[in-house]
């Protein structure tokens, strides 16, 4: 039988997101435009606006780097199809509970509990996404077991998870790594795009992805550690 996904040789899996150049100047507006046109370029997006309001500036050896850029992911939907490569990469199911790391309109979780009852926590930043997500586990009659929550990702009490997911950003994977690896033996962690640097994961395949909304390349890749 053929697969839908290919597996990814455990040689290939780790990717380099490369940082944004070291800026010269650190005024705040410069710092902010650009650290946008970073996030479009981690999401594959082309940002024509920032790069026309930014001209680059000439860089000067006296001035310090400017202080490491501290970003939110914005909202990017994983496809629905992808969503279930991630449980299924995950070998969710009874038993498990689930955290979505910025859960954006609750797609993983809904379907986690849909298609696996499985309770699972979303916990989002912005208060309209969250109210989004607790709205559609009102109509699809899951809210007893699809939970969602305005808090920061970083305070987040991970410890009654045994599956976490993520869509973020390669520094944010990387700033959440010691916490991840911290928690007890078997959390599955499944990442899509974006690897956790030099933690390389079990296993990495890569899934049709033809209605991803950024990107050049029409496929995801999921990624998966188990810590222990
Ligand atoms: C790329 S979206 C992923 C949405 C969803 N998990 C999915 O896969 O469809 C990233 C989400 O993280 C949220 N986010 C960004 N920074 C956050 C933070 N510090 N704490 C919680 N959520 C955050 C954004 O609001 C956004 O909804």
């Amino acid at each position: 039988m053929t697969s839908p996904h290919s597996e990814v040789p455990p040689r290939q899996t780790i990717i380099r997101c490369s940082a944004a150049a070291p800026l010269a100047s650190p005024q705040a507006l410069r710092r902010r435009m650009l650290a946008w046109a970073s996030v479009a370029a981690a999401f594959g997006v082309r940002d024509t606006r920032a790069q026309a309001e930014a001209p680059p500036q000439p860089q000067t050896r006296s001035e310090p780097p400017p202080p490491p850029l501290d970003l939110d992911p914005p909202f990017v939907r994983t496809p629905n199809g992808v969503v279930d490569a991630m449980l299924d990469l995950a070998g969710i199911g009874p038993g498990d509970r689930l955290i979505d790391l910025g859960s954006g309109d609750g797609r993983i979780v809904l379907a986690a509990a849909r298609r696996f009852g499985v309770p699972g926590l979303g916990v989002d930043i912005d208060p309209t996404l969250v109210e989004r997500a607790r709205a559609a586990a009102r109509a699809q009659g899951l809210a007893h077991l699809a939970r969602f929550e305005v808090q920061d990702l970083y305070e987040t009490d991970l410890s009654q998870a045994s599956v976490i997911t993520l869509y973020l950003l390669p520094d944010v994977n990387l700033k959440l790594r010691p916490r991840l690896q911290a928690l007890r033996p078997g959390v599955r962690i499944v990442s899509h795009d974006w690897d956790m640097g030099d933690w390389p994961p079990q296993r990495t395949i890569v899934v049709p992805a033809p209605d991803k909304p950024v990107g050049r390349e029409r496929t995801s890749r999921l990624m998966l550690w188990v810590t222990g």
